[in-house]
């Protein structure tokens, strides 16, 4: 066997060059890719354990090979490993330090596996376990809104369509359609670990390997569920980076939508929440300024998350099979999405526990706009025998009305409302109150008090 030149790059015999500086910047990723070096070093062990297993290497060699390991992820944990630029990549720089500390013997590792598959075994390992914390974030900031949630059941507020007053709902209600949003949101995450959980260790380069390897061993020792079947497919599938993307841009996009909704409603215009000084942020001219800058930032954040899945979709568009450089991007643009998504869950959790509902203005708003309008046109229906059209045609006079005499529909009195309707009785009147018309919406998902209450108690059993 020939003396392993340890400074060199492992091709040094072959390729007779030391790369350019440049060169070895551009083609270098460990400054990235070291954070998989947990990841990467569990599936060496499983590898060589796997080897010995199958009586391809020797049990002094995998003990050896184990104990290397071990070191180096003792070194890198402690920060005392040096990671070098030459090398390329965690799996190189891990290799050659195998190398320094048990010698020749390190240069088995290697037997029946490629860095191609060696990657993509590493960052499954990685994206399930972040698919994983997501969830655990996600689950975090429900409890969060079902708190809020809680506190709020009985707070009325105008809902709107188009941005104009509509319908009165409960703001619990309104809180309640986000629990739904993230909890679509955590089965997304959730569903990405089907395709996460096949095993890719194995296929070597591209074709597989002559070696007798077992790849059912190393998917249970690694906590895959199955091997993947394809070796060509598996080297050059990036879906599972993309399902990920996808998850976050969605989740960030949702954030997006609550965030630009508080940025409103923090508005003096609006004025339905207060935010705590926690979350605001002061103006270096205007003293007066508090301004929702966290909510801003998770807003903007959005744009870097679907920049994120379009470089990834972009970078595989045309792409022939199998490996190519062009994929050594997808660790970089998956950490960034990842890390600036956790951030903004986190964000967003501090952001629920530190706002108020300004409640006397939200019952404020939510007189104006004639938002019984619908009431009134379903209780002629009811109680009238009108179909909805006419009752729709009754009513919309009825608004004209108040509207020309500048009054709200509650403030009509009987006589007002039987010059249009002459079959109204005293009865009528109730429908203009806000609580009962938040509260007759009790059809199953409506915002009733009842409603709410209920499904509630149904995501605080789920979360428990
Ligand atoms: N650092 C490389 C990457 O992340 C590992 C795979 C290298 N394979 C190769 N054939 N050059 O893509």
């Amino acid at each position: 066997m020939t003396k392993n030149k340890n400074n060199q790059a492992i091709w040094s015999t072959r390729i007779k060059n030391n790369g350019s500086g440049l060169f070895q910047r551009i083609g270098s990723s460990i400054d990235i890719d070291k954070r998989l070096y947990r990841e990467d070093i569990a599936g060496s062990i499983a590898h060589v354990e796997m080897l010995f297993k199958q009586k391809i290497i020797s049990f002094k060699v995998k003990n050896k090979i184990i104990y290397g390991l071990n070191k180096i992820r003792n070194e890198i944990s402690t920060k005392k490993f040096e990671f070098k630029k030459r090398y390329e990549d965690i799996h190189m720089n891990i290799e050659k330090r195998l190398f320094e500390i048990i010698g020749e013997e390190a240069g088995y590792i290697h037997t029946g596996r490629s860095r191609n598959d060696q990657v993509i075994t590493d960052f499954k390992i990685w994206i399930k376990s972040a698919n994983k914390e997501i969830i655990i974030v996600l689950n975090r900031m429900i409890k969060s809104t079902l708190r809020l949630a809680e506190k709020n059941i009985d707070t009325i507020m105008p809902g709107f369509t188009h941005l104009k007053n509509a319908q009165a709902i409960s703001f619990a209600h309104y809180l309640m359609a986000y629990v739904e949003i993230f909890s679509r949101d955590k089965k997304r995450f959730n569903n990405n670990l089907d395709n996460l959980d096949e095993n890719p260790l194995g296929v070597a380069a591209l074709t597989g390997t002559s070696f007798n390897i077992d790849r059912n061993y190393t998917t249970k020792k690694l906590g895959f569920k199955r091997p993947t079947n394809n070796s060509i497919d598996t080297v050059s599938d990036r879906d599972f980076v993309l399902d990920f993307l996808y998850s976050v841009s969605v989740c960030s996009m949702h954030i997006s939508r609550i965030a630009e909704e508080l940025i409103i409603w923090n508005s003096e215009g609006f004025n339905l929440i207060n935010l705590s000084d926690k979350i605001v942020t002061g103006s270096s001219i205007m003293p007066q300024k508090k301004n929702p800058d966290l909510l801003e930032y998770l807003r903007g954040k959005t744009g870097s998350s679907y920049g994120n899945l379009f470089s990834m979709l972009t970078i595989l568009k045309g792409l022939p099979l199998s490996y190519f450089k062009d994929l050594q991007d997808d660790k970089e643009i998956i950490f960034k999405s990842n890390d600036t998504l956790i951030d903004c869950l986190k964000i967003f959790d501090e952001i629920l526990k530190n706002f108020t509902p300004n409640k006397k203005r939200m019952l404020e708003l939510a007189n104006y706009g004639h938002l019984t309008a619908t009431d009134l046109a379903d209780y002629l229906v009811k109680n009238h025998s009108m179909s909805f059209r006419k009752a729709y045609q009754k009513t919309a006079n009825i608004v004209n009305f108040a509207e020309r005499n500048k009054k709200n529909l509650n403030q009509l009195t009987l006589v007002e409302l039987k010059k249009i309707e002459p079959k109204l009785t005293i009865d009528v009147l109730k429908v203009f109150d806000l609580k009962n018309s938040v509260n007759s919406k009790k059809s199953y998902g409506g915002t009733s008090f009842e409603n709410i209450k209920k499904m509630i108690m149904k995501y605080k059993k789920k979360n428990d």
